[in-house]
């Protein structure tokens, strides 16, 4: 469970946030098909993007994957995917789902398509049946209609074919991004309501990119030319679907966002939800590569339609107590089939808190007014996630039942989230205090702390703390996943020099040499960071500052702390000082000590290094007193 710290002041912020899920996962499918070898610059990686390119993969598709570039390199198979014969698995996405299974049965073999319990109860009849008019088998293996399911393309061939769009535009685009690939040109009419219309402009925009012929006949019908794809290097926008949580954030605070990698050109519609919030009183400026959300005073209520941005419906849901008046949206009926029943969802959690929400069927109607304190269940979707956090940035008290879920999307969501309050953090009164092992940070800050007023943070436990309990479960350091689970799941009291792990004492143990021996590289592990750098943040803000030290304090945790302070001392006069401490001999000391250091100052992720704003303090020949002497007179300046 995670509490929303609210925002002490409005955000004022210029950011970049990740690619589109949407797009991403399109340009995947193009590329994989394509002839030649694409670049996907500015890729999303999440679980839904992972699912595809694990798809991708099994179906004879090399994609080289640099997380730390945002690149995905992929080298097509020219229309020919193949398949050793081993079954696909989705997690819980559904545009994998989706657009994998007339990629699967262009192999012209048999490959079976599975995925987590919420995509297996999400509907695909309409596309299954699209598809069975192409010639292509489908077998159930569980139930009729929903995964797992085998597709088998033996006798795929090209016709006129219907596809239904009144539940979800992802079986039309399914369809069409297979479409240049199949043995013969295509004529595909979408038939019944269509909800969500511009991610079909957005996959004939993408589709084209990748040099498909494309002819669109009435905006219901395409012809398709089987001319299949040709490599491209492409890069990603920024997912809109995510920026609306940021300009809603500014448009309910009176605050300011700016977000680069979206533009007045974008091929994503949910950038509409802007023109909502200007609607509703907001500033909007639109640019080339950059969109700006300026929050008034006060927002007004809002009566929409949203059948064609559904995904941010749940953003609206989340600032409409806010805003004066009332907020009505209508055309998203569709969307009890999405992650969640959503509808229902939103205003289920929003009736906990007190405020008065309906589902009228076709939508919601939510009143103003000022939601109380509460836990909000986020049914494992990561967009009720995502909303309520927002709606927990304006109203205090709000806590996200399992914050992991906006992984599906946007692993890093509440690390950005944290860029919205930098403002605010600004006011704290922050020491800290930075350095390699054994250097006497704990000492010290111990020693400042009444000095100067504040209470202390001894960052480096709560890693300690962490690597303690897996070992304890026996989850092995390396497995990434069930480490960060293990950091969801902790909680860690410090009371004076004892350290409480839910509940336990384990202040031995954390400094013992198991611990010792791995705890650098559960600190390597991003997801660890983002959790325990999480309660760092709120552990300050409660109380207005502190001092915290550790490794990345002054560099990632708090880049505008009062003071960063970096300390240090030749690893041959650390280990002497902590082999007095503890007996241990140096020798031994010295070797634990250089190998932490090394995997802490070459990790990925906020790596042990000096801030240029530090002051760098040597402590060797010095003593504790003289350091604190400094350090305080540095603070006072
Ligand atoms: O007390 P000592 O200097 O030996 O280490 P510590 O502060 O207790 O930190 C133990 C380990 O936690 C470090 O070696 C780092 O791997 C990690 N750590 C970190 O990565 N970031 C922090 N802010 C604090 C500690």
């Amino acid at each position: 469970m995670l509490t929303i710290d609210p925002f002490t002041k409005p955000p004022n912020v210029d950011m970049t946030l990740p690619g589109s899920k949407s797009i991403t996962n399109r340009a995947l499918v193009v590329a994989a098909l394509a002839e030649g070898r694409s670049t996907l610059r500015k890729a999303l990686f999440s679980e839904d993007t992972l699912a595809m390119v694990d798809s991708l993969r099994l179906l004879g598709v090399e994609i080289e994957a640099v997380q730390s570039e945002e690149t995905l390199i992929v080298n097509g198979c020219a229309g020919k995917p193949q398949s050793d014969g081993s079954p696909l698995w989705v997690r819980q996405s559904g545009t994998t789902a989706r657009f994998i299974m007339p990629i699967a049965a262009l192999t012209r073999g048999e490959v079976t398509i599975d995925g987590d319990e919420q995509i297996r109860t999400r509907p695909h009849n309409e596309l299954f049946d699209a598809l069975e008019h192409i010639g292509i088998g489908i077998t159930y293996q569980e139930g009729e209609g929903s995964l797992p399911v085998a597709i088998n393309g033996e006798k795929i061939h090209s016709a006129s074919v219907d596809v239904s769009t009144s539940l979800s535009s992802q079986y039309l685009s399914a369809i069409l991004l297979a479409a240049p690939c199949m043995p013969d040109d295509m004529t595909i009419t979408a038939t019944g309501d269509m909800v969500s219309a511009p991610y079909i402009a957005m996959t004939i925009d993408i589709m084209r990119s990748f040099g498909a012929d494309v002819e669109e006949i009435n905006g219901n019908q395409f012809l398709i030319r089987a001319n299949g794809y040709s490599a491209k290097d492409y890069e990603v926008e920024t997912d809109a679907s995510t920026a609306s949580y940021f300009f809603a954030a500014a448009a309910i605070s009176g605050g300011r966002v700016k977000i680069a990698g979206l533009g007045q050109h974008s091929i994503q519609g949910d950038l509409g939800f802007v023109d909502l919030l200007e609607e509703m009183g907001a500033e909007v400026h639109k640019d080339k590569n950059t969109v700006e959300v300026i929050g008034p005073k006060q927002l007004k209520g809002i009566e929409t339609s949203m059948k064609s941005i559904s995904d941010t419906s749940l953003t609206l849901a989340a600032i409409a107590p806010f805003t004066q008046g009332t907020v009505t949206v209508s055309g998203i009926g569709f969307i009890e089939h999405k992650e969640s029943d959503r509808v229902n969802a939103v205003v289920a959690e929003l009736q906990k808190l007190g405020v008065r929400a309906d589902n009228h069927g076709d939508g919601f109607t939510v009143q103003s007014g000022e939601p109380a304190s509460g836990v909000i269940e986020t049914y494992d979707d990561h967009r009720i996630a995502m909303a309520f956090t927002v709606l927990g940035l304006v109203s205090d008290g709000i806590a996200i039942d399992n914050p992991e879920c906006v992984s599906k999307t946007f692993p890093e969501f509440f690390e950005y989230i944290d860029q919205l309050r930098l403002e605010g953090d600004k006011d704290l009164r922050i020491l800290a205090i930075d350095g390699p092992a054994g250097s006497g940070k704990t000492s010290l800050a111990k020693r400042v702390a009444s000095e100067i007023g504040l209470e202390y943070l001894d960052t480096g436990a709560m890693y300690r703390s962490v690597a303690a309990m897996a070992l304890r479960s026996s989850v092995d350091p390396e497995d990434k996943e069930a480490v960060v689970s293990v950091a969801n799941n902790i909680h860690i009291d410090f009371e004076n020099e004892t350290v409480l792990v839910n509940g336990e004492n384990l202040t031995e143990v954390i400094r013992g040499p198991e611990v010792n021996a791995v705890v650098s590289h559960v600190a390597a592990n991003p997801g660890v960071r983002a959790v325990l750098r999480r309660t760092q943040r709120s552990w300050a803000r409660k109380r207005g500052g502190g001092i915290l030290e550790g490794r990345d304090i002054g560099t990632v945790v708090f880049p505008k702390a009062t003071l960063k302070v970096y300390v240090t001392a030749t690893p041959e006069e650390r280990a002497r000082r902590r082999s007095l401490e503890s007996g241990r001999p140096v020798e031994e000391i010295l070797q634990e000590i250089t190998g932490r250091d090394q995997i802490d100052s070459s990790r990925d992720d906020s790596p042990l290094s000096v801030s240029d704003e530090a002051l760098v303090v040597d402590t060797t020949g010095k003593t504790l007193d003289e350091v604190a002497n400094e350090i305080i007179g540095a603070f006072h300046g």
